[in-house]
């Protein structure tokens, strides 16, 4: 028996050494540290059960039955993440440069599956080159097989994938079907097909960092949901987003222990400006009301005109979605729709509440937008924000303009309360707009053109540019004072806590896609 242990022990060394001492050596050299490691970083301490590490592949092709590696390039198995149960897979680039086929497919489908049945998230840390050439067919069938459980698990567990190497073919399909990608600068990249097939292809020469490096993801094409400076950053905000979400659709997220004590924030009065063109940072609001040091941005460095992210409100998990005066003075265009819908869909799967600031003059106008689909794209944060169910509260801050308004989770789409501060202005456009339409002839006849408009603007904005109209109509259910705004959004989470409101039967809806 002892004899037969140890020999099980001689195969868990090997099997720990992946491609070898040099491979892991070259793997450190570029700053990137193996799949055991950071599988270590990420579980609490101990706690990781490691399944299939005598796992290896059954080709023969291309001289594949000489380099057989035990476990076949990934580190699969479970444990707890601050002390919740969560499943992951780490690929091992040391064992033919992460590559996935048959076995190391069954791994991850397995560990997939376990997930789904246990309801607990699955987290991927992904490092390969993709499909393994040599194994052919079997190693797209592999693939298919992990896209068809990403997609049937997504909405019932949390899947997170960070992308630690670089990642081509196959392995960006899997995160892209995923719920949010992490990816780590300088070492980690993304592409379909890579900057020697782009020049094949296209003639275009670009470096790798460019086609498909963190910034590029992170910034200019929306792919991935945060830029990590390093592993060891990448490895702690897959702990930090795991801290807001439930482990699966039927849970609560989280409560953190809260007691209330002077929940006034005078700060709040501060904030907006007494010109109404003039910028604000909407973080400092978002900052200013919820527990401190809670929020946690998410898509920080795409469509900044829209900010999204996980906070807490009196220990209560919340995402929250909020216009940026600061960007475009805070319109919604295409992208900013795509980043918000999103955002809300994911919360309302997993039982997550909803809190909106507002400040919006309107949808971007342009040829640009609109040859883009402004139209299909503004519908889908409509769509979004329309199906949700999970408790949905709004604060506007200034302005909330035209079909924004209504698209910001008004009470019209189903919001369950609507508050608004003093400076809200909440009308169909803005004043100068609006006078130069409707009082067009007017103007054009007065003596003195210029000064005519100004009285139209003001006989307008004394009109509509104020939050009354909305309240006596019960859009708003009451103004408040900025300093006012935690206490009030505190009461309203706590009163829509057992919110249960269900979607007509269906098989699934038809968002705008
Ligand atoms: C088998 C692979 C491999 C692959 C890399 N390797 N990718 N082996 N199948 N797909 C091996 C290399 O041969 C090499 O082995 C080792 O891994 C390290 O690779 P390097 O090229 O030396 O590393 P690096 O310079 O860092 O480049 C990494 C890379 C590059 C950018 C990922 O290897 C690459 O472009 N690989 C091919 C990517 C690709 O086209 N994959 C197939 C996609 S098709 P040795 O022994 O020499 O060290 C696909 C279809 C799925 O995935 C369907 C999706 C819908």
């Amino acid at each position: 028996m002892r004899e037969k242990f140890e020999r099980l022990e001689a195969k868990k060394s090997e099997a720990i050494l992946g491609g070898g001492e040099k491979r892991i050596e070259a793997q450190h050299k570029k700053g990137k540290l193996t799949a055991r490691e950071r599988i270590e970083l990420l579980f609490d301490k101990g706690t990781f059960e490691e399944i299939g590490m005598l796992v290896t592949h059954r080709s023969t092709n291309f001289g594949l039955d000489k380099q057989k590696f035990l476990g076949d390039g990934v580190v699969t198995g479970y444990g707890k993440i601050n002390g919740r149960m969560v499943y992951a897979f780490s690929q091992d680039f040391t064992v033919l440069g992460g590559s996935l086929a048959e076995a190391h497919a069954e791994k991850i489908v397995n560990i997939m599956d376990l997930a789904m049945k246990n309801g607990a998230p699955v987290i991927g840390l992904n490092d390969s080159g993709g499909a393994r050439i040599q194994e052919g067919v079997v190693s797209l069938g592999g693939y298919a097989d992990i896209f068809y459980r990403n997609t049937r698990s997504s909405g019932v567990i949390p899947q997170i994938s960070a992308i630690m190497g670089p990642c081509a073919g196959g392995a960006v399909y899997s995160p892209a079907l995923t719920d949010f990608i992490l990816m780590v600068e300088h070492t980690s990249y993304m592409f379909v097909t890579g900057p020697n097939v782009v020049k094949t292809v296209t003639n275009e020469d670009v470096t790798a960092e460019e086609l498909g490096g963190a910034d590029t993801h992170a910034s200019k094409s929306g792919v991935t949901h945060f830029a990590c400076e390093n592993e060891v950053e990448a490895l702690e905000r897959i702990k930090q987003l795991l801290s807001y979400m439930p482990s699966n659709c039927e849970d609560e997220p989280p409560m953190l222990p809260y007691e209330l004590g002077n929940e006034s924030r005078p700060a709040l009065n501060e904030i907006i400006p007494d010109n109404p063109n003039q910028p604000y940072d909407i973080r400092s609001v978002i900052d200013g009301t919820v527990d401190e040091d809670s929020f946690l941005e998410v898509h920080k460095d795409y469509a900044e005109n829209i900010v999204v992210g996980f906070a807490r409100l009196a220990g209560r998990s919340i995402g929250v979605v909020a216009n940026q005066p600061q960007v475009l003075a805070g319109v919604l265009d295409v992208n900013s729709s795509k980043k918000g819908a999103r955002f809300v869909r994911f919360c309302d799967c997993f039982n997550i509440p909803l809190l909106v600031f507002e400040d919006v003059p309107g949808f971007l106008p342009g040829t640009d937008q609109e040859w883009n689909a402004i139209i299909t794209n503004g519908a889908k944060l409509l769509y979004a924000f329309s199906e949700a169910t999970v408790p949905r509260v709004t604060v506007i801050t200034r302005k909330a303009y035209g079909g924004a308004y209504d698209v910001m989770n008004s009470k019209h789409i189903g919001a369950d309360m609507n508050f608004a501060w003093p400076s809200a202005e909440i009308a169909v456009m803005g004043a100068k707009g609006a006078a130069e339409i409707i009082f067009r002839k007017e103007i054009s006849e007065a003596s003195d053109p210029a000064a005519k408009l100004k009285e139209k603007e003001d006989e307008y904005a004394e009109l509509f540019a104020h939050p009354y109209n909305a309240a006596a109509r019960g859009y708003i259910d009451e103004i408040i004072l900025p300093e006012k705004t935690r206490e009030k959004l505190i009461r309203a989470f706590e009163m829509l806590e057992n919110k249960v409101e269900t979607l007509p039967k269906k098989k699934h809806g038809n968002i705008p896609l």
